[in-house]
């Protein structure tokens, strides 16, 4: 049997190795259909599992996730302008090890800035390089610009959406959009609030068939959220449902989902272009 000492030695090589960094949007057609508690239950799911995640927040004016999470950013995206300031400034702590950068109210200036601005500011994230294993995206609701890019230019995206008609509508309309600019694009879904499996199986059979006589694209499921109160409870207690309610309905499907993920992985380390070539395709696109 190995000795404590050696498994602890063990864990700290690995913590001080250099990681692929994989970036992750996650996005939806329909607005309100679970997008930023998702994403933060699916990161502090990522880090049970012991990866290191970083989530950003680029929603646009309407920022959330730190209300949700209950903590006031003192520092967003913006401040990496700032001379002296580092990206493990903008870096906020919350809550069960999750790492967290705000987006702020200036994100839309941000992709305005002209380009030695835009370079300065996007090559300030490089020190993430290497040291999250995940860094996850929470978009606004609706097809901005801004949203567009940061799909374009990520390893995979995830496409969020309730069982209701109007989402499964608008869930397509992203698919057909993204299709449209990159037909290689990894699009993974996840049917939140759904009353039981089948509702989940049938939501993505809907949308992986159409995609497919329409677009001869094969769109994979990540799995599926259940509607659960638990979820409401904890947004107004501002604590993600996973650590608050780790037994309830929806924390067991953010479990179960996030093994089904490091399981089945959408891209090949190889294929990850990670976050040099995330920056380098944000700024392709974004002229
Ligand atoms: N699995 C679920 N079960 C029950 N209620 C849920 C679930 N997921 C989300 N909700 C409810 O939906 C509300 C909106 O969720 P959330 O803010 O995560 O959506 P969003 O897609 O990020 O919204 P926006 O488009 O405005 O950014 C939550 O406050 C919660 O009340
Ligand atoms: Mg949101």
């Amino acid at each position: 049997m190995r000795d404590q000492a050696e498994q602890l030695r063990e864990r700290m090589q690995r913590t001080n190795q250099p990681r692929t960094t994989k970036l992750v949007t996650v996005t939806s057609g329909k607005g309100g259909v679970g997008k930023s508690n998702f994403s933060l239950n699916f990161g502090l799911g990522l880090i049970e599992r012991g990866h290191r995640t970083v989530l950003f927040d680029v929603d646009l004016g309407m920022a959330n996730l730190d209300v949700l999470m209950g903590i006031t950013p003192k520092k967003h995206l913006f401040h990496l302008l700032e001379p002296d300031t580092t990206v493990w400034d903008i870096l906020e702590k919350g809550p069960g090890n999750l790492e967290f950068i705000a987006g702020g109210s200036g994100f839309t200036q941000i992709m305005q800035l002209e380009d030695e601005k835009l370079d300065r500011l996007f090559s300030q994230l490089d020190p993430l390089q290497g040291y999250a294993d995940t860094i996850i995206f929470d978009t606004g609701a609706g097809l901005s610009n801004e949203s567009i890019r940061f799909m374009l230019a990520s390893d995979e995206v995830i496409l969020v959406t309730t069982p209701e008609p109007p989402a499964i509508t608008d869930a397509y309309a992203v698919i057909k959009m993204l299709h449209s600019r990159n037909p290689e694009i990894s699009i993974r879904l996840v049917i939140n609030r759904v009353t039981s499996e089948r509702e989940g199986i049938q939501t993505t059979d809907k949308l992986a068939m159409v995609a497919k006589r329409f677009l001869n694209m094969n769109i994979q499921s990540l799995g599926y959220v259940t509607d659960d109160s638990h979820v409401s409870k904890a947004v107004k207690q501002q604590r993600p449902f996973l650590l608050t309610y780790p037994d309830s309905q929806a924390s067991k499907s953010i479990r179960k989902l996030v093994g089904h993920y490091l399981q089945n992985s959408s891209t090949t380390p190889e294929q990850t272009s990670g976050l040099k070539g995330f920056i380098a395709k944000l700024k392709h696109f974004i002229r």
